[in-house]
């Protein structure tokens, strides 16, 4: 399809199953989150879907429409929720584990979270050492698994009467991986899940099988999992719409925002230095080093983009970047960040700014899943396949085409995600030139 060709776009009729591997803290706040604003317990907040406006022709025509009332979004009464997990908790007993929602409300959306019971999962214990549990498929191939999940992706859209489906990966956090030979070609990750290659990690069967499925695929986490040329290829020839990876919600969200703007001033910045206590599942998966070097990977790459040290060697030339993450169980999902970043202005003073982010990691990453689910679904009525770069804004490393750099500033994230919009309802562009009001 022509980039330039305004897309039909199909109606969201019928049911859409949203399944996510792993049904832990992020996958159960959002689930719940869901449910709530159902029952109208709660706004939608953090939302874009639900919540945003986008802007639409001059600012003299005063169009400002909920973004949901432009494109035809699966409305939340639509959506029916699934996943996997290795523990047999139904989505009520795993929230109640992760401690994020406070019980009075939880109570509120428990028989629609008892409800979501955990399919059997896909599970090595080598990619994700710190954790097991009790609720995994049977050995048997790589091949065999992928069969096994495109199966109960089949039995979910007919049990629950689904017109379409989407995945998005609230797994745990893999061991850091590049690509190898079995992920140059799809027919060599064929091969390679016919010979239970041990380079192809539980993520990237979920993948295949999505995608074998016509099942949309949004990576939550740092993994490598659709970052491949297998999968690219797979994506390209099923049509199918991916995107990733790894959620920008707290200190990477907060650097994402704090760049751009010190950047926009030509200040320079000798370091920035981050670091966490995070006590929840996934802190303890990220407490092992080679799970860690995955998130600290993703985590990393934003500022180099943003500040392009080769164009601003004065500016950006040479400044030490550190990430930490520690395990420290009495904060639970209520992590804490701090952020000092070392500044320099005219003349080379000097200048420092500290940040110090009392977040709730699943708070912030509950409505980036909905969108993401909703957003994937819309692309792929629309007939949009492969990377979806538009919705890099909820991501800390986002996919893009080989041929360019990923766009980490927020804002330009947010301006093409909703000159996105504007083309998929064939709207003018918004540029921000101008000019028009002072002829
Ligand atoms: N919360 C955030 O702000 C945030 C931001 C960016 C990325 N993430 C990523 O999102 C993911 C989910 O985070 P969380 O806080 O919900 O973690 P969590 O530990 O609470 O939940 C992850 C769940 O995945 C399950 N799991 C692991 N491997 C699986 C497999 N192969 N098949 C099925 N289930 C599997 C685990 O048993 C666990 O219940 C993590 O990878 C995390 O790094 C979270």
């Amino acid at each position: 399809m022509s980039v330039r060709q305004t897309p039909a776009i199909g109606a969201p009729e019928g049911k859409l199953g949203v399944l996510t591997p792993g049904l832990g803290a992020v996958a159960t706040t959002f689930i719940a989150g869901v449910e709530a604003i159902k029952k109208n317990l709660t706004p939608p907040i953090g939302s874009l879907t639900q919540m945003g406006r986008i802007r639409l022709g001059k600012r003299t025509e005063s169009r400002n429409p909920l973004i949901h009332d432009l494109v035809p979004l699966a409305p939340l009464d639509n959506l029916v929720f699934g996943g996997w997990d290795i523990y047999e908790d139904s989505a009520y007993d795993s929230a109640k584990n992760a401690g994020v929602i406070a019980s009075d409300l939880l109570e509120k959306v428990r028989p629609e979270l008892d409800a979501v019971k955990p399919m059997s999962a896909v599970f090595e214990k080598r990619y994700v050492t710190r954790i097991d549990g009790p609720n995994k498929k049977a050995p048997a191939s790589k091949m065999e698994h992928a069969e096994a999940l495109i199966e109960d992706i089949a039995n979910f859209k007919k049990d629950n009467d689904l017109a379409r489906c989407v995945m998005v990966w609230c797994g745990s956090t893999e061991i850091f991986q590049t690509p190898s030979d079995v992920h140059s070609s799809l027919e060599k990750f064929e091969e390679g899940l016919r010979k239970s290659d041990p380079e192809i990690a539980p993520s990237q069967i979920y993948a295949y099988a999505a995608l074998k499925s016509g099942v949309p695929f949004a990576n939550g986490a740092p993994n490598l999992t659709v970052d491949t040329n297998a999968m690219l290829q797979l994506a390209g020839r099923e049509g199918v719409p991916i995107c990733g990876k790894d959620y920008k919600t707290g200190q990477t969200f907060m650097k994402t925002l704090l760049a751009p703007g010190l950047k926009s001033r030509l200040l320079g910045m000798s370091g920035w230095f981050s670091t966490n206590i995070l006590g929840n599942r996934d802190g303890e998966v990220l407490d092992e080093p080679a799970n860690f070097r995955t998130k600290e990977e993703s985590k990393l790459s934003a500022l180099d983009v943003i500040f392009q040290p080769d164009q601003y060697p004065d500016l950006y030339g040479k400044y030490d970047h550190k990430v930490r993450i520690e395990y420290y169980p009495p904060r639970g999902d209520n992590k804490e960040g701090w952020d000092n970043i070392d500044i320099f202005g005219w003349m080379g003073y000097p200048m420092q700014i500290k940040v110090n982010f009392l977040c709730r990691d699943s708070i912030l990453a509950a409505p980036l899943v909905l969108d993401l689910a909703l957003f994937l679904d819309l692309a792929q009525r629309a007939g949009m396949s492969g990377i979806q770069e538009w919705l890099s804004f909820y991501f800390k490393s986002p996919m893009a085409a080989q041929s360019v750099y990923p766009e980490h500033d927020i804002f330009i994230q947010l301006m093409k995600l909703k000159n996105t919009l504007r083309w998929m309802k064939g709207e003018d562009l918004i540029t921000h030139l101008g000019l028009e009001y002072y002829d």
